[in-house]
């Protein structure tokens, strides 16, 4: 690869990278993601599945809550590699999770490199924050 490499494109790179670690045996969909921090960090999540279905975890909450087990509160951006030939959205939980932390732009890819650029504003329009839990302010 040629010149430099932007934000996005180290973000999209390590959802890659995170998607090799996917446990994906009753779906067989892997889904890698990378969380970027407010102070430059990143951190990886694949998604997890279990033989009690609803138990499994996306890669976008193993990724973000991997970030806010490690003291980081404010995200800038989610980087999503998911199997498929087109880019796949989160789901709406993942949204909701992303909201939480402040999380703006939301980079979906393939593995062969389509990629679309989201504001989590056009993907979770008027959500529900910490905010509006009066008397609460996140820690
Ligand atoms: N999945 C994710 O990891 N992220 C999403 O945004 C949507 C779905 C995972 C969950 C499950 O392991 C598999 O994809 C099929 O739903």
């Amino acid at each position: 690869m040629t010149g430099r490499r932007s934000p996005d494109d180290r973000l999209v790179a390590a959802a890659e990278a995170a998607r090799s670690h996917a446990y994906a045996p009753y779906s067989k969909f892997r889904v890698g993601a990378a969380v970027l921090t407010d102070n430059g960090v990143i951190f990886t999540g694949a998604n997890i599945e279990n033989a009690s279905y609803p138990v499994s975890h996306c890669a976008e909450r193993v990724a973000i809550h991997k970030a806010v087990s490690e003291g980081h509160r404010r995200l800038r951006a989610v980087a999503v590699v998911a199997d498929g030939d087109q880019p796949a959205m989160p789901c709406g939980a993942c949204r909701q999770v992303m909201a939480e932390f402040g999380v703006r732009r939301v980079i979906v890819a393939t593995p062969r490199g389509r990629r679309r650029v989201r504001t989590l504003r056009a993907l979770l329009p008027e959500p529900f924050t910490p905010e509006r839990l009066l008397g609460k302010t996140p820690t």
